[in-house]
């Protein structure tokens, strides 16, 4: 019998998170069961920072907030985190075992960790030491392993969907090329669904390096159709054939937990379309509006369908998994499978370029269908 549980939510937000909180804080006190959020993530519980949640006060009204009420944090790895020695020198530890200690005096019988692929390996990490951990599939890039979608992605979809629509009209107006630069830093999704749903020329994503030679035709081909604008959704992980992704900056000279920025790559191909075709073409990076507000009705579905199971799994013992929606139904899969297996404890912990994530494959159904359609991948 569980008594005691807590929730983090760590890594970027997501539209969706309070959802979660929110369901999962209905369900354990119908079932007695107290729970507890820890402060910004990680960090909160290395640092034993904690609330205590509760659906009639601070847990109330939470169903269609944007953000997390707990707060959150994408630079705690608490496997290898860097401390400043009293020589001012940056030394990597192992703190985990305070994590375990904090957990452990606090009588949780089950952790919640809401989030991406970093904060799964470190859940993974912690399992091992012997928690009880129940993950959650966060991330607006919709690339954690064995699940077909993450809560916040589809927000984001809809943000991107809607900027495509605004764009159309003032390219149209204007006879321009419109390059529109969206999140996905290591998997293409929020780009080819929101390229499918906005109507877009041209798609760039990670997965499938570009030629810019391709692009142009494409572009050239609509201007002879007579099409005077084209519209461009580039994730920000695109690179081109033969090139590398577009780091803005490094923090920490790129060590530890998602210490490299992505961004530039959308001004980067803007640039070079006007080059080449000599019309008029701009870029617009939409950034963290993706992130941020109220989650559509999907996500707020999804969110409180993920906490509910998560609780469930808490209460029948089934500990060290992840929540899963696949084929539209809510399952589980192994912690151990989500992060890959035999990965080793703490090592490359967070950093996304490392883990297991899931990436937009040559036989994806919405690949498969953008291509169909005459979307261009400039491949
Ligand atoms: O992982 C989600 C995400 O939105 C990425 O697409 C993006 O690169 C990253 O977060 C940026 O987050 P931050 O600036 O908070 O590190």
């Amino acid at each position: 019998m569980i008594k005691k549980v807590a929730i983090l939510t760590n890594g970027g937000d997501a539209p969706g998170l309070n959802a979660v909180i929110r369901a999962i804080v209905k369900v354990a006190e119908r079932n007695n069961v107290e729970c507890y959020g820890f402060i910004e993530g990680y960090k909160g519980l290395l640092e034993n920072n904690y609330v205590k949640l509760d659906s009639n006060t601070n847990a109330a009204g939470l169903l269609h907030r944007g953000g997390t009420i707990i707060g959150a944090s994408n630079s705690t790895n608490v496997f290898n985190l860097p401390v400043k020695e009293a020589d001012g020198q940056v030394v990597y530890k192992d703190l985990s075992d305070n994590c375990v200690e904090n957990l452990r005096n606090l009588g949780i019988d089950c952790l919640f960790t809401l989030g991406g692929d970093g904060t799964q390996k470190s859940a993974r990490d912690l399992s091992l030491k012997g928690v009880h951990v129940i993950g959650v599939p966060k991330t607006i890039d919709n690339d954690v392993a064995h699940t077909d979608v993450t809560f916040g992605f589809n927000t984001a979809v809809e943000v991107a969907t809607d900027a495509l629509d605004r764009l159309h009209t003032t390219a149209a107006s204007h006879h321009r090329i419109m390059v529109l630069e969206v999140m996905g830093r290591y998997a293409g999704w929020i780009a080819l669904e929101s390229a499918i749903a906005g109507g877009a020329d041209v798609c760039l994503i990670p997965e499938i390096p570009y030629d810019m030679d391709k692009v142009i035709d494409k572009i050239k081909e609509r201007q002879d159709m007579g099409k005077g604008f084209s519209i461009v959704v580039v994730s920000e992980g695109a690179k081109p054939l033969n090139g590398d992704i577009v780091v803005k900056r490094k923090l920490n000279d790129g060590q530890g937990v998602d210490n490299i920025r992505l961004g530039g790559i959308g001004d980067i191909v803007a640039k070079e379309i006007e080059e080449r075709t000599g019309i008029a073409t701009r870029n617009t990076t939409l950034g963290y509006v993706q992130r941020g507000g109220s989650p559509i009705p999907y996500d707020r579905v999804l969110s409180t369908k993920f906490g509910s199971k998560a609780m469930e799994l808490a209460l029948n013992g089934t500990f060290n998994v992840l929540v899963t929606y696949n084929n539209g139904k809510l399952s589980y899969a192994t912690l151990e499978d989500v992060v890959g297996r035999n990965k080793k404890i703490g090592a490359a912990s967070g950093s996304t370029a490392e883990t297991n994530i899931r990436k937009v494959t040559p036989d994806d159904e919405n690949l498969k269908v953008a291509r169909s359609i005459g979307i261009c991948f400039g491949d």
